[in-house]
């Protein structure tokens, strides 16, 4: 659905004061709220990526001056914005981003797509594509991606293809996509004959993180994506990770602070990791902790039974079992990792044939030469990547996750 360039702005009903330096406070003034001052503290992490580093900022009340946040990485002075959302996402929180850009002064167009993972697919984007060009988009135009990584996967390969390239800012609103999916550069769709089998790696302009907008995401969603962040506390930081299982109880009812925290966390193990390692060769496949056996666990199921934060929690399960009986790490490191994700559950129940699972794992594509490679824990905080463990240790752990529910 196309909206016609708002020919003028409505004024401010207050002045908006936004500075991008860390910790600052604030003013808010909305044609919705009154102007009030809060504090806040709005974080800024580096992405440092090649030819552009770029900055996600994380902050309470953040989808408020996303205009001004936009209009600081304008390609240039005329350029038009096309937000792409879905109708969910849309009806939640599209009033606050137009309304930031109406403020900020900035003509856009907002474009819906579908949600689910069914409408990330490359007849999306070409429908997209089109819907831009009758706009009248260029390339100085720039595209923002408000939604759940759909979305975000969706648009932000729409702005790495059309006309070459166009520069996209990632607004996620799921808390996977806050965490996950909306760093990196990894943008893609989804084939007849597999997930994200079409991409591009193109890095955003900025990331912005509201954990606000979290608000209304609802409970499955939202533990789905508490997975990714203890995912990233066993790869690289035990503080997040012994954070977490000390708090799951104000996390799960969702305290601002304890969110923002985890978030903020997360987003820089995600961040020093790419910034590392743009392009998925070593150090980045830490990321895919639990996503060995996760994503033979989502194929085997037909992407329906599980989302991909509760495969994946599944996959750290078993990758916990798989180190602790190859002798990777002690017993204990895996019980530890066991009860924090039973802490986030409950699972759904494993219910596919475990050889479906063991077939799936030795077609995912980031087999390499034949071999299926593990990311291991050696101790919370560190992991190792190997592909020499005994099949009867992977077929052992992959039966073991059917007693998760
Ligand atoms: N590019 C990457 O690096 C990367 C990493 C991880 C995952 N992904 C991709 O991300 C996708 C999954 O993303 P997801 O988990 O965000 O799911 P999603 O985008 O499908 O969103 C899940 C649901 O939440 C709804 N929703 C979104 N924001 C909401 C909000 N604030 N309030 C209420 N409802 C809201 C959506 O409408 C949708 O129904 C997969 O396609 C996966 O492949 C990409
Ligand atoms: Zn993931």
């Amino acid at each position: 659905m196309l909206r016609p360039f708002p020919e003028a702005f409505p004024r401010e009903a207050g002045r908006a004061h936004w500075n991008c330096r860390r910790n600052l406070d604030y003013k808010i003034g909305s044609q919705s709220a009154p102007s009030f001052i809060i504090r806040s503290s709005v974080k800024r992490i580096k992405v440092r990526v090649k030819p552009q580093s770029y900055d996600v900022l994380i902050g309470a009340g953040l989808l408020r001056h996303a205009g001004r946040e936009v209009r600081r990485v304008l390609p240039s002075k005329g350029s038009r914005v096309f937000v792409v959302t879905s109708s969910n996402v849309r009806k939640r929180w599209g009033g606050v981003l137009e309304q930031s850009l109406q403020r900020a002064r900035l003509p856009y167009v907002v474009l819906e797509m579908n949600d689910g993972e069914p409408a990330k697919h490359l007849a999306t984007v070409e429908q997209l594509a089109e819907q831009m060009v009758q706009a009248g988009a260029d390339r100085k135009s720039l595209v923002v991606a408000l939604g759940g990584g759909v979305v975000g996967d969706s648009a932000g390969f729409l702005a790495a293809i059309f006309l070459r390239g166009v520069p996209v800012v990632q607004i996620p609103t799921t808390l996977l996509a806050q965490v996950d999916a909306s760093i990196g550069g990894k943008t893609g769709v989804n084939l007849k004959g597999g997930k994200n089998l079409v991409g591009a790696f193109h890095q955003p302009r900025t990331v912005l993180v509201d954990p606000d907008v979290l608000s209304t995401l609802d409970d499955r969603e939202f533990r789905a994506g508490l997975f990714e962040s203890l995912k990233c506390g066993v790869i690289r930081d035990k503080a997040l990770f012994e954070f977490m299982v000390r708090k799951s109880p104000q996390i799960l009812q969702r305290n601002k602070a304890a969110l923002q925290k985890i978030i903020t966390d997360s987003i820089r193990v995600k961040a020093q990791v790419v910034s590392a390692d743009e392009k998925e060769s070593d150090l980045r496949r830490i990321l895919n902790f639990g996503h060995t056996v996760g994503h033979a666990l989502e194929a085997a199921t037909g992407y329906s039974h599980f989302l991909h934060g509760e495969a994946v929690a599944l996959g750290m399960i078993a990758a916990a079992d798989i180190a602790s009986s190859a002798g990777i790490c002690p017993q204990e490191v895996a019980d530890q990792i066991k009860a924090a994700i039973q802490a986030y559950g409950p699972l759904p129940k494993v219910t596919c044939a475990s050889d479906a699972v063991l077939s799936r794992l030795s077609a995912d594509k980031k087999t390499v030469a034949g071999a299926v490679h593990f990311v291991l824990p050696q101790k919370i905080g560190k992991v190792k990547i190997t592909s020499d463990i005994p099949a009867e240790i992977i077929k052992r752990a992959v039966e073991q996750i059917k007693n998760y529910a």
